[in-house]
């Protein structure tokens, strides 16, 4: 499965509260806010330039880009321009991403007149930018997702999630094709960011006792999948090949490239840590009791995230003439199973800064 099979659902603009959802995204934002506020900017007329690792729609990246910019502003003069590259794949939906920016309530570029948004349509793991010009890197919730799926690593087939395969050739050519992603991820980084720079990570992992989460909603997942093989719906060999080329990563794995000197390609790791972020579904669902919510929910997140790669794996690929009743289905039992028997999702997260020392 290539890359550019990862899709991403646009998210409705200009509502706030569905943005916070976004596991992470408000701690995230106030330190890449405090990273603004000290990171050494270029003299005007250069702009100060803001990275944007894996934007999707950039709905999420508004916040924190926001938060940024009033912070240079704290600094600068109003008239000091600010380029925002957004980057994604190439066949990310970029209408969808200037859409969200010229129209959301929210956006950056509504609200600041010096700032001038971009997009770049080029893997994250390759050098995108050009060497020693980004001021501010940011990426959430897009290093976890592997270079390399589906043909180019192998099959296992006891499970959508490698981390629960019992396969464990399989489980080691994720894991090294993790710990290759990553050293290129921060190598390319290391080049593309000024002297001074910072990239601050949002990525899912794996914490100190080994759990990766999720656990009810791939359990909800396998379950259906299973179900919908027994009515016919699917084949086995196609649920074969449903992977999920997504791992998170220990914090002893995001520390790896930086061995033993503590140094690579001139960056340091500033700060690292791992969390537990807020089920939001589930406090909400504490609050009123509706498990028929917290279902929809968390089925609707998978759905965006997940299923469009799920249903790459369809015997059609893409294009198959089932695979929009497939995403139906899966989404509709997920939300069933979940509602049925509502349990907290952990959601392990890494937040890691990188820096590379001033000139
Ligand atoms: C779950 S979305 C995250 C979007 C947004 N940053 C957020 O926090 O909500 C993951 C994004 O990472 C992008 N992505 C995955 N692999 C990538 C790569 N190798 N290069 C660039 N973008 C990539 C996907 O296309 C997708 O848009």
């Amino acid at each position: 499965m290539p890359e550019s099979s990862i899709v991403v659902r646009p998210e409705p603009a200009g509502n706030p509260s569905k943005r916070l959802q976004a596991a992470g995204l408000t701690h995230a934002t106030s330190v890449f806010e405090q990273l603004a506020a000290t990171v050494p900017l270029p003299p005007a007329p250069r702009p100060i330039v803001v990275a944007d690792y894996g934007a999707a729609t950039g709905y999420n990246s508004l916040l924190p880009i926001g938060a940024a910019i009033a912070a240079f502003r704290r600094r600068t003069r109003p008239d000091h321009a600010v380029l925002v590259a957004h980057t994604d794949l190439p066949d990310n939906d970029f209408t969808a991403l200037f859409t969200t920016l010229a129209e959301d309530p929210d956006s950056y570029a509504r609200k600041d007149a010096a700032s001038f948004p971009s997009a770049i349509g080029r893997s994250f793991y390759a050098q995108i930018l050009p060497s020693q010009s980004v001021t501010l890197g940011w990426t959430s919730w897009s290093t976890m997702w592997l270079r390399r799926a589906g043909a180019e690593l192998p099959t296992f087939d006891d499970h959508v999630h490698v981390e629960h395969s019992d396969d464990t050739a399989a489980r080691r050519a994720y894991a090294r094709q993790a710990a290759q992603d990553w050293h290129d991820f921060v190598a390319f980084r290391g080049r593309e960011l000024s002297p001074g720079g910072k990239l601050l990570v949002l990525t899912a992992a794996v914490d100190a006792a080994g759990r990766s989460g999720y656990q009810p909603l791939l359990d909800a997942i396998v379950a259906v999948l299973d179900e919908q093989v027994d009515q016919g719906l699917l084949t086995r060999a196609e649920v074969a090949r449903m992977t999920i080329p997504v791992l998170g990563r220990s914090e002893k794995e995001l520390r790896a490239p930086f061995a033993p000197a503590g140094r690579f390609e001139s960056l340091t790791i500033e700060r690292l840590e791992v969390f537990d972020a807020e089920d939001r579904f589930w406090s909400q669902y504490q609050l009123d009791g509706n498990a028929g919510t917290l279902g929809a929910q968390w089925a609707a997140f998978t759905s965006a995230a997940i299923f469009p790669t799920l249903a790459a794996a369809l015997a059609g690929g893409v294009d198959d003439p089932r695979a929009g009743d497939f995403v139906r289905h899966l989404e509709a039992g997920v939300a069933a199973r979940i509602a049925g028997n509502p349990q907290q999702v952990q959601i392990p997260l890494a937040l890691v800064v990188l820096a590379k020392p001033a000139a």
